[in-house]
């Protein structure tokens, strides 16, 4: 008997102003409408975590894609995941500095490579030869983010921090910093389930750093026997944790992804004083959307439902 199709989405998750509110809420809207398509249409819950990536990383409100924040050095460095519960084929790519839609390479990397990970040049060698066209690193960044990073370097500078980077930032400033990393997780009518994450990193970050998003069991998970997870927030605490495997394994024992994702914000909380939030969805199109940031712009479809929030917390 065919599932009922289940699709949520996050656009990140910290002390989003009122001012941004809206920009939010549109965008994980558009996303969530472009991944409904998707199952609709009978496509895949890979398909439909692909499609409701692609507008989050277009949209230049998110840390993803164009838009997103800058480097030490002034460059978009791009990292995301995507993971098939139903195989456990997984497809990631790190440091990237020339593609519009990282994701877009990542599914490649999971259909088409008996890899997991491409990294820098060669992850954008892959794409290329596997017909993604490749942008100038330019082409990522927009005035914002430049006017961004130069503030954050001269308040850093006149603060006498010689090492800025996102490590060196003291742990209770990081719930005010954007985290608008995105994610998405869907069912599909097959009963599969599947997880995506795209993100610019944090701002500032050294070249080079990889954060959570693109490693698989950190900030994106997908496995038809316990959840799909994406987490958003600040990255090496969520690593430290192996976050979305740790809330998966929960789900696979018996709890139910509501309370998990409230637990798995706890827990990066009391182990870490980490702040983010998390999406989690199993087979069953239980799902859980929780933070322990101000806000955490999020959106859900389901055959009973169309909502989009920024402040829920279960
Ligand atoms: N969560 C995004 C990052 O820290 O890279």
């Amino acid at each position: 008997m065919p599932t009922n199709p289940v699709l949520v989405v996050h656009g990140g998750a910290w002390d989003i102003p009122d001012a941004m509110v809206e920009a939010h809420l549109a965008g994980v809207r558009n996303a969530a409408a472009a991944g409904w398509r998707a199952l609709e249409r009978g496509g895949s819950a890979l398909d439909a975590v692909e499609e409701a990536i692609v507008i989050m990383e277009d949209d230049e409100t998110f840390d993803a894609g164009r838009g997103s924040f800058l480097n030490r050095d002034g460059k978009v460095q791009l990292d995301a995941f995507i993971m098939d519960g139903s195989t456990l084929r997984g497809g990631g790519v790190g440091c990237v500095e020339r593609l519009r839609n990282p994701v877009r390479a990542a599914r490649k990397i999971l259909s088409d490579s008996p890899h997991v990970y491409f990294v820098a040049e060669g992850a954008e060698r892959f794409a290329a030869e596997h017909g993604i066209a490749l942008c100038r690193n330019e082409d990522l960044v927009i005035p914002r983010e430049v006017a961004r990073l130069r503030q954050y370097q001269a308040q850093a500078s006149a603060d006498g921090n010689s090492n800025t980077d996102g490590n060196d930032l003291f742990a209770p400033a990081h719930d005010m910093l954007s985290h608008d990393t995105v994610g998405a997780v869907a069912l599909d009518r097959n009963g599969n389930i599947a997880a995506s994450t795209s993100t610019g990193g944090t701002l500032n970050k050294a070249p080079g750093r990889l954060g959570d998003s693109s490693l698989i069991g950190c900030g994106c998970y997908a496995d038809n026997q316990s959840a799909a997870a994406s987490t958003t927030g600040w990255g090496e605490p969520i690593m430290k944790l192996v976050l979305a495997k740790w809330a998966a394994d929960r789900v696979a024992s018996g709890s139910l992804p509501e309370w998990v994702a409230k637990e798995a914000m706890n827990y990066l909380k009391q182990r870490l004083n980490g702040h983010g939030g998390i999406i989690l969805l199993d087979a069953q199109g239980r799902y859980g959307i929780a933070h322990n940031t101000p806000r955490m712009a999020w959106a859900l479809r389901s055959t009973q439902k169309q909502e989009a929030g920024i402040q829920r917390n279960s």
